[in-house]
C-alpha cells in the first residue's frame, strides 16, 4: 500500500507517460512544452536568459526601465497587480516599487512549492504589501481573491510567454484575462517583435549551446521519470523558422533510425524525423492587435529603438 503521496505521484506520472506517448505517436511526432521546466530546466532557462544572442529578457527589461513611470500612469491607482506565471523577476520589483497606488499583489503559477517561495521572499522585501499566492493554472478559469469595490485589476504577462500559445490558444487565453480582469481592468504584456530570420534563429540555437541542452533536458526528464531510454547523442537540437506561421519551432531531429523505450511501450524514430517540442510565435504590432482586438484596446506601445520586442498596455473592452 502506497501512502497519498505516492498515489498522487503515481497518477501524476500516469497521465504524463498518456500525454507523451500521445504526443510521439502523432506522424509529426510531439512533446508538451510544460515538461521543459524540471529544476534542471528552469535552471538552463535562466542561462538562456542571459545569452548575447537571446535579446528578449534584456530588450524586454530595457523598455521597462526606460518607460516605468509612463507605464506606471497608464496602470493607474489602485491597482491588483495578478501576475501570470512565477513573479519574483527583476521586473516585478521594478514595478512594484513604481505603481502609483498598489492594493495587492497575486502571483499565480502552478507549481505550488515556487509560487510560496517567492511569496515569501518577496513578502521580506515589501513588508506592507499585500502579497496574496494562487495556485493554478492560469490557462483554465480560477478565482481571485475579493477585493473591494474600486479596485483596478491589471494583469501582467511578461517574457513572450505569449509566443508560446499557438494562435488559437493565445486567443482563449486572452478572453479568459480580459474576463479575469474585468469592466474596468488591463493587461500589461510583453511579446517579441517579428525581425529578420538569422537574429530569430540564433536566439534560440545560440553559441555556446545552452538552448540545445534545454531542449535535450525534456529527453533527460523522460528518461528519469518515464523510465525511457533515449540516446542523448542520437538527437540534434533543430531551431528553425517558420514563415507562413510566423514563428520560431524548436525540435529534435533524431540522427539514426532507433528505436527508444518509454513506461511499457516502444517508439520508432526515423533518421532525420523530428520531435516537435517548440513554439514561439513572433508578432508584428498589426498581427498582436488583430490577436487581442475583440477583447482588449490597445492604449500604449513601448519599445527599444530597434523595434526588437514590444510592450504594451491594453484596457478590457
Ligand atoms: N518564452 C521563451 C521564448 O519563446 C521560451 C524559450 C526560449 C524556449 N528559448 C527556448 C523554448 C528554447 C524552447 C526552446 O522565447
Amino acid at each position: 500500500m502506497g501512502t497519498a503521496a505516492q498515489v498522487q505521484e503515481k497518477n501524476v506520472n500516469n497521465s504524463m507517460s498518456e500525454e507523451v506517448l500521445a504526443g510521439l505517436s502523432k506522424s509529426q511526432k510531439t512533446l508538451p512544452s510544460k515538461y521543459f521546466y524540471d529544476k534542471r530546466g528552469s535552471a538552463l532557462f535562466e542561462d538562456i536568459c542571459e545569452l548575447d544572442e537571446y535579446y528578449l529578457t534584456r530588450t524586454e527589461l530595457e523598455i521597462m526601465n526606460g518607460n516605468i513611470d509612463a507605464i506606471a500612469a497608464k496602470l493607474g491607482e489602485n491597482i491588483q497587480l495578478i501576475e501570470l506565471g512565477s513573479g519574483s523577476s527583476v521586473k516585478t520589483r521594478l514595478l512594484l516599487d513604481h505603481l502609483n497606488s498598489i492594493n495587492s499583489y497575486i502571483p499565480v503559477d502552478i507549481s505550488d512549492d515556487f509560487l510560496a517561495e517567492v511569496a515569501e521572499n518577496l513578502q521580506g522585501e515589501y513588508p506592507v504589501l499585500d502579497i496574496i499566492p494562487v495556485a493554478a493554472d492560469y490557462t483554465q478559469p480560477f478565482e481571485l481573491p475579493r477585493t473591494k469595490p474600486g479596485v483596478r485589476k491589471i494583469a501582467y504577462y511578461p517574457g513572450s510567454t505569449i509566443g508560446n500559445f499557438t494562435k488559437e490558444n493565445a486567443a482563449e487565453f486572452l478572453a479568459l484575462i480580459a474576463d479575469l480582469a474585468g469592466e474596468d481592468g488591463g493587461l500589461l504584456i510583453g511579446f517579441d517583435l517579428l525581425k529578420e530570420k538569422e537574429t530569430l534563429v540564433d536566439a534560440y540555437d545560440d553559441s555556446k549551446g545552452v538552448t540545445a541542452e534545454f531542449n535535450k533536458n525534456i529527453l533527460l526528464r523522460l528518461n528519469r521519470e518515464l523510465n525511457a531510454n533515449f540516446d542523448l547523442d542520437l538527437f540534434e537540437h533543430r531551431a528553425v523558422f517558420n514563415e507562413e506561421k510566423s514563428r520560431m519551432e524548436m525540435h529534435l531531429e533524431s540522427k539514426a533510425d532507433q528505436f527508444v523505450n518509454i513506461s511499457d511501450a516502444q517508439i520508432h524514430f526515423e533518421k532525420g524525423e523530428t520531435i516537435h517540442t517548440e513554439n514561439s510565435h513572433k508578432y508584428s504590432l498589426e498581427s498582436f492587435k488583430e490577436l487581442t482586438e475583440s477583447h482588449f484596446r490597445t492604449v500604449e506601445t513601448w519599445t527599444d529603438p530597434e523595434s526588437m520586442f514590444a510592450i504594451q498596455f491594453l484596457e478590457s473592452k
